[in-house]
């Protein structure tokens, strides 16, 4: 899709189709020429046939150029958050008519809840997001008629809005990249195939490069918990370093660790049939952390980052490690394995201890992690774990300005003792409660204290289960911001 801006002039555009936004109680925000199509509109909201209730569409197939109102009820009311389920409805009214081009009256919109830069990137997003489709295999495709939507702004307000867009169009594209890497079927997206995308990322960027690591680099550092979980499959694991350095040479960089299980059959833990479906969805942490870096190379964003996926497959056979194995890890630490479906924690046990080695200035990792965390938050919001305060404070505040909704949750000390092992330094799971915390709390053992670190659970969020939307590219949005704010 092909976004762009155009100055809203006394003269309508030439469109296959004019979006109108329209407020609460009839109230039309931006300016239309005068003329029959100002007319029309006018008598439908004369009429209360269009009152601008939220979500309300009406179109004018009779006009020229034909116009869609859209409504957006209380103006008070309009966060960049409530965008995207409007612009859901607005793609699925426009995938109906004969619409190439689209042209959206944005002039006069912004307001004390959403300003013009928020809304140009939130809309410009949450019509990428409506519009994307995995098409690669299903042959009766519709194609999408609308390939481009121009925003119609004042001239006032030219450059902050083409600032906006030039940051949503590197988000899109990132976004998009990784909901394809996601939603590729695991006999396609294997950990190689995970590490030759990272690759073609790299190549495209000047000041990007992409380290992979077999496993005989792997056996070499010991990295024997990444080795562990990949031993009963046939594919061979990988470990993907994506190096930044938009920054100085000397800036540390912030570490992005992305679980990168290519499949999660559970092991000999066996996952039933039920929640094996949709676990290709496993590697969607790391697929974030390529699509992350690739959005920021493409803003060109001053600063150094680092990207680091350790890529398996957790697969059953008879040289898959089992239950009641004790893995030693890279760092040391003797690690009982009392549920093979417990992989994300032991392969980023591993991912993190290599993270040291960057001497990172913080660390964010990114999991599918637990069953557990979409019992806790659903599918709207991400589990944040952190003990420090101002990163807990920097990325809520990224995730209210991206709109990508994240969840603080405890990380008490109290849960440590539920992974306690009595042969071991820590067990890989710890029992029926608190699923997700002990899982975070397990990763928290393979991090410095003084280590500024955070780790984002996004089973909720990353993919939308038994739904046609599959791969969401959650968390790149509050990721990015992120950056970009620190930047
Ligand atoms: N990949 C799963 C977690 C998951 C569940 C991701 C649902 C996306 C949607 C993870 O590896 C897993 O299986 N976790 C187990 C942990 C348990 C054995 C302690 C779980 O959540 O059941
Ligand atoms: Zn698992
Ligand atoms: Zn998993």
């Amino acid at each position: 899709m092909k976004f762009t801006i155009i100055k809203r002039t006394s003269t309508l555009p030439k469109t296959d189709c004019l979006i109108v936004p329209v407020f609460a109680k009839g109230k039309i925000a931006g300016q239309l020429p005068a003329g029959s199509v100002k007319k029309e509109i006018a008598q439908i909201i004369k009429q209360k046939d269009f009152t601008g209730q939220f979500g309300q569409l009406q179109l004018l197939s009779t006009t020229k150029p034909r116009v869609l109102l859209l409504g957006l009820g209380d103006v008070k009311e309009l966060h960049r958050y409530k965008i995207s389920g409007l612009s859901d409805m607005l793609c699925a009214a426009l995938k109906k008519l004969p619409v190439k081009q689209a042209s959206f009256l944005m002039q006069g919109l912004p307001s004390k809840a959403v300003s013009m830069f928020e809304l140009v990137q939130a809309t410009c997003c949450a019509l990428n997001n409506s519009i994307y489709q995995y098409t690669v295999y299903k042959k009766s495709t519709v194609k999408n008629r609308l390939t481009h939507i121009n925003f119609m702004i004042d001239a006032k307000e030219m450059t902050q809005a083409k600032k906006a867009l030039g940051h949503a169009v590197a988000i899109n594209n990132a976004v998009n990249l990784t909901r394809d890497l996601v939603n590729a079927p695991p006999s396609l997206a294997t950990p190689t195939y995970i590490s030759q995308q990272a690759q073609k990322v790299a190549k495209s960027h000047a000041k990007l490069t992409c380290q992979v690591l077999d496993e005989k680099a792997m056996r070499k550092l010991k990295m024997r918990a990444v080795l562990a979980v990949n031993q009963g499959s046939a594919e061979q694991a990988r470990l993907i370093v994506l190096n930044y350095k938009g920054g100085k040479t000397g800036d540390k960089p912030v570490a992005l660790v992305g679980k990168g299980v290519a499949y999660d059959s559970g092991g000999y833990s066996l996952k039933p049939a039920s929640s094996m479906e949709s676990m290709k969805c496993d590697m969607a942490g790391g697929a974030s952390v390529i699509g992350t870096i690739a959005a920021i190379a493409e803003m060109k964003l001053p600063i150094n980052v680092v990207g680091i996926v350790p890529a398996v497959m957790n697969m059953v056979s008879d040289k898959a490690f089992v239950a009641d194995d004790i893995i030693t890890g890279m760092s040391g630490t003797t690690i009982e394995v009392c549920n093979t479906d417990a992989e994300g924690r032991l392969i980023l046990s591993d991912a993190l201890t290599y993270a040291k080695k960057f001497q990172p200035k913080t660390i964010i990792d990114i999991a599918t992690l637990t069953g557990a965390q979409v019992v806790a938050l659903g599918m709207v919001n991400t589990g944040l774990y952190s003990r420090n305060e101002k990163l807990v404070t920097k990325l809520l505040t990224a995730a209210k300005q991206s709109g990508d909704k994240t969840w603080h949750m405890p990380l008490d000390d109290e849960y440590q003792k539920l992974i306690e092992s009595k042969i071991a330094d820590v067990k890989n799971v710890g029992g029926r409660f608190a699923g997700s915390i002990t899982a975070a709390c397990f990763l928290e053992r393979f991090v410095d204290k003084k280590q500024a670190w955070a780790h984002l659970d996004v089973a909720g969020t990353a993919f939308a289960m038994g739904s046609s939307v599959g791969a969401t590219g959650r968390p790149i949005p509050l990721l990015v911001q992120y950056l970009q704010n620190m930047a």
